[in-house]
């Protein structure tokens, strides 16, 4: 990797097309406008339906030349999700890039309207039947990518299978660590399984650092703000330790695009003076059980309904393209 990739080594992406989720906030929105910015037609896929074509329009109007569109998609409902695929398809020939960018953090216990723990389903659950619904059209454009974020806290995390939607006992930052480990086990998972059939379409992750985003604050629409004094305090926080949102964004701008990206590598971001570049991070061990891996999609698939039919096919299916890089 160049050392101190940024923005300005990205190439023109002119006719390819990008989906990222979570793109009316935080590092989803800086994604997206970079890759606005390098000429790829941008859909913004929040759930949010007045947020999100509001950065639509902000987006054109700082690039008249760009290509977006925003459309609705709610992690948090598998119906929404199963929507979104089928208007993506109908109006587009392939997807080369998806980002699965979109998070929640925090909160007391919530229950999505299909019943699961809301971290698990935003995070992980969510994007996991929107590639699955999504794989005919990655698969129809060679070198196509799926860029999943996940945390430094995946470190902490446990997939605890006894009690997946924390039923039991639940802490949000065990929930939120469940689920960005989830998104980890799953990102090299569905790459092993595109290797396997001989295709190039690539599986690839990231973690942003910290990043100064909305993150922590909640939504008005969500669990309540935290008080006033607490936002104050991580706002603070944020300014003394985090950096930039643009620049939480590179990691996943790097391995959506650049040549030279491994789908074996995790790329997070270098910290300190000089920092906020994307680097190699060490992937945590569990991240890294096959076992558990296959046992979460198995799970991951009953849950949602998902097929990855694709990719259960022989060498020389329709996912068979061009390698990466
Ligand atoms: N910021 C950090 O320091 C940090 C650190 C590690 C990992 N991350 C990860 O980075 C990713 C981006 O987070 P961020 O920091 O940029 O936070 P953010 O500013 O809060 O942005 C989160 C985005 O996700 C969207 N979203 C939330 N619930 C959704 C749902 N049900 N369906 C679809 N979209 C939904 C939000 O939409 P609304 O605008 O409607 O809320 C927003 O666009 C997350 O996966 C997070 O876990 C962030």
């Amino acid at each position: 990797m160049k050392i101190k990739w940024n923005a300005a080594d990205m190439s023109n992406l002119e006719g390819r097309t990008a989906v990222i989720t979570g793109a009316s906030s935080g590092i989803g929105y800086e994604i997206a406008l970079q890759l606005a910015a390098h000429h790829a037609h941008v859909v913004l896929a929040s759930r949010n339906q007045g947020r999100t074509e509001q950065v639509a329009r902000q987006i054109a109007t700082m690039l008249p030349e760009a290509s977006i569109e925003a459309q609705v998609l709610d992690l948090a409902n598998l119906a929404s999700i199963r929507r979104f695929a089928e208007t993506f398809s109908q109006r587009h020939q392939g997807l080369d890039i998806l980002v699965n960018n979109a998070g929640i953090a925090g909160g007391p216990r919530r229950q999505t309207i299909d019943g699961f723990e809301m971290h698990f389903q935003v995070n992980y659950l969510g994007h996991f039947a929107l590639v699955g619904l999504l794989l005919p059209s990655l698969c129809s454009r060679a070198g196509s990518r799926v860029v999943t974020t996940s945390s430094t806290i995946a470190s902490q995390g446990k997939i605890d299978f006894d009690d997946l939607q924390a039923e039991r006992t639940y802490k949000w930052i065990r929930a939120y660590a469940q689920s960005k480990l989830a998104n980890l086990l799953f990102a090299f998972e569905l790459d092993r399984r595109c290797q396997a059939v001989g295709g190039g379409m690539s599986s690839l992750s990231v973690h942003p650092g910290v990043a100064r985003t909305n993150l922590l604050t909640g939504k008005e629409s969500d669990w309540g703000r935290p008080r006033r004094g607490t936002e104050i305090l991580i706002r603070v926080l944020q300014i003394v330790l985090a950096h930039p949102a643009a620049r939480g964004a590179l990691p996943a701008l790097y391995q959506a695009t650049d040549p030279s990206a491994r789908s074996a590598e995790y790329i997070g971001i270098s910290e300190g003076i000089g920092g906020g570049y994307p680097v190699v991070s060490k992937v945590p061990p569990a991240a890294l059980d096959h076992v558990t891996a296959q046992h979460l999609w198995n799970v991951s698939e009953e849950l949602t309904g998902a097929r990855y039919d694709l990719l259960t096919q022989a060498t020389g299916s329709a996912c068979s393209i061009e390698p990466l890089g």
